[in-house]
């Protein structure tokens, strides 16, 4: 049963949750959703057809003719309209954006179905913030991952460091405790842990142990 299973794997930025997914993905055959690429690429065509990303009706107007697709055969392209977007959602003043525009009700909604839909393919390992608790609240395992802030900002330094970009680490420290506050905060779809899901601290782990202890989980809970 282990290719029609569903795992969710929620948690704050930087604590890993893109890299683990897709790795455990890949180990156990199923397919990968990055829901939060979704959310960048609404973002990201709202800040390039110049919407105001205050206005909830004119995002939410947005995301309706939005159409985003995923190349996993092209190691992971994300496609929105038609456009390779995959590098440009990546950028600081998407990320500055998409936790405002993700707080929209409508926004969400429409993402939403889209990502119920491509979960009845079958086993698929989703990532994001609302994954346990609103997307597939009926997934078989569901982690939250998290880690110290002081972790997660270094991680997310030492990713950006690698693009050859140089950035201070308490900027994206700073960065990354508002875009969690608002995401934690925020009415609907809040980030926060499903009951039932399973908290993995990964501060002393290495990403290794964090995707062997998940795949370990999984397979468990399938004998
Ligand atoms: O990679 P990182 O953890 O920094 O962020 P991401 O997964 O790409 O998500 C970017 C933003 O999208 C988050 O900060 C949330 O505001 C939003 N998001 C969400 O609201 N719900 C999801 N299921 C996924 C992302």
């Amino acid at each position: 049963m282990l290719d029609k299973m569903q795992i969710a794997i929620d948690g704050p930025a930087g604590a890993g949750k893109s890299t683990v997914a897709k790795a455990v993905a890949e180990l156990l055959g199923l397919f990968y959703l990055d829901t939060g690429a979704m959310y960048r690429a609404v973002a990201h065509k709202a800040l390039m057809n110049k919407v105001d990303i205050h206005s909830a009706e004119e995002v939410s107007r947005l995301a309706a003719q939005t159409r985003i697709s995923f190349d996993h055969a092209q190691g992971d392209r994300v496609w929105c309209d038609g456009e390779d977007v995959t590098g440009a959602i990546r950028t600081p003043e998407v990320t500055r954006a998409v936790s405002v525009i993700a707080a929209y009700p409508e926004v969400r909604e429409r993402l939403l179905a889209w990502q119920r839909l491509e979960a009845e393919r079958g086993g698929v390992v989703m990532d994001g913030r609302d994954i346990g608790t609103q997307v597939l609240p009926r997934a078989e395992l569901k982690i939250f991952l998290t880690a110290s802030p002081d972790a997660r900002a270094k991680r997310r330094w030492l990713e950006v460091q690698a693009t050859g970009k140089e950035i201070a680490l308490a900027e994206i420290a700073a960065e990354m405790e508002r875009r969690d506050r608002q995401d934690r905060e925020r009415e609907f779809s809040p980030l926060k842990p499903a009951a039932d899901a399973v908290v993995l601290d990964t501060t002393e782990l290495t990403v290794e142990q964090v995707i062997s202890e998940i795949v370990t989980m999984a397979q468990e809970g399938t004998k």
